[in-house]
């Protein structure tokens, strides 16, 4: 089959529209995103107050809705999937989304996301995990409306991956958090995992066979690995008020990411290295720690990294035949590498 980047017809598309990938996607999706976000929104029964504002909040602060996308082309994609069951698969994959992000920023004690302060700069600990539960909850309620054994199984499994990740990362010595093995396994299960949740249980709605059950699973994994560096390396150059969450925090809280490990490969010998490690240099000596690998190689070579793997991600697409959802996987995962929020 033609390579993907040899398509002009695919590529011409996306250069002429001028509009941005995301546009693209909502004048495609439209009516199904809308489907979803009244979806994520259907709280009237759910008590009491205080959770019913908060969970509303949360919800409808926006994102980019980047998991729900994937499904959603996917099923297009793919097109055999009822839309209802696309419609509540994509609304559960996000609000699982939600609920790992209100636990990860009282994890992280982080007080700003999506532009707005999180749940536990407001709220006592016990009430952010309580709520954070609660969208654990509805999230497998919206699960389970898609009606597939398969889809539940894969759900659960995911989210245990998350989990066990999360503790991992805190149980692992310092001396390993700094390996490059590490450092993918982490960002597999924190992050990759939720993104081949929405890529193959969204082959799984639309009876995907195994060779597209696997393509899909490559497309999710390095589209969210992808995903992942960016990320971190939106930390050392992203500003607050574009990425609407504090940046230059992970080296700080110890969080060994991959710009830092290709900076340590080059500079074996700086000495603020091993405290950063163990987590425990000075404020000052942590500004220039980040300012010096913001400035070095390391971002570029970093980015280089994702795009590659952002290629391997497109070249897993080249299974399906040619179409525009096909397309629209492969543009967002170009946006995805050069997002700046
Ligand atoms: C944030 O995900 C969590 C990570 C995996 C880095 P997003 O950047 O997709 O967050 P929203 O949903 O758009 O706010
Ligand atoms: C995302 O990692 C982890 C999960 C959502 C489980 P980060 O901690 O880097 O995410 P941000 O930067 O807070 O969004
Ligand atoms: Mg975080
Ligand atoms: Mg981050």
């Amino acid at each position: 089959m033609e390579g993907l980047n040899g398509n002009q017809e695919e590529k011409s598309a996306a250069v002429q529209s001028g509009r941005s990938v995301l546009q693209r996607v909502r004048a495609l999706l439209g009516d199904q995103l809308a489907d979803v976000e009244a979806q994520l929104l259907q709280l009237s029964d759910l008590q009491p107050d205080e959770l019913r504002n908060a969970v509303g909040m949360i919800v409808g602060s926006g994102g980019k809705r980047i998991r729900p996308i994937m499904v959603l082309l996917v099923t297009g994609m793919l097109g055999t999937a009822e839309r209802s069951r696309a419609i509540n698969l994509a609304s559960a994959v996000e609000m699982l989304q939600t609920a790992t992000l209100v636990h990860d920023d009282l994890i992280d004690g982080s007080l700003v996301r999506r532009g707005a302060q999180t749940l536990n700069a407001v709220w006592t600990p016990a009430a952010t995990v309580l709520t954070g539960d609660y969208l654990f909850a509805y999230a497998s309620n919206l699960a389970s409306r898609v009606d597939s054994v398969r889809v539940m199984s894969i759900f659960s499994d995911t989210l245990g991956v998350i989990v066990g990740g999360e503790l991992r990362q805190m149980f692992t010595d310092w001396g390993l958090r700094s390996t490059r093995d590490d450092y993918f396994r982490r960002i597999y299960a924190k992050t990759a995992s939720l993104y081949v949740l929405a890529s193959t249980t969204a082959g799984v709605i639309s009876g995907a066979d195994d060779a597209q059950f696997r393509a899909l699973l490559d497309y999710g994994r390095d589209f969210g690995i992808a995903f992942q560096i960016v990320d971190d390396v939106l930390d050392f150059t992203g500003e607050q008020a574009t990425v609407g969450k504090p940046v230059g925090s992970d080296l700080r809280r110890g969080m060994i990411t991959l710009p830092t490990i290709i900076y340590a490969e080059s500079h074996a010998d700086d000495a603020r290295l091993e405290c950063a490690l163990r987590g425990k240099c000075t404020p000052h000596q942590y500004d220039e720690l980040i300012a010096d690998i913001r400035n070095s190689d390391a971002i570029e070579r970093s980015l280089v990294e994702a795009r590659t793997i952002t290629e391997s991600a497109k070249r897993a697409l080249e299974l399906f035949p040619a179409s525009e959802w096909r397309a629209l996987l492969c543009d967002l995962a170009d946006y995805n590498v050069r997002r700046e929020l």
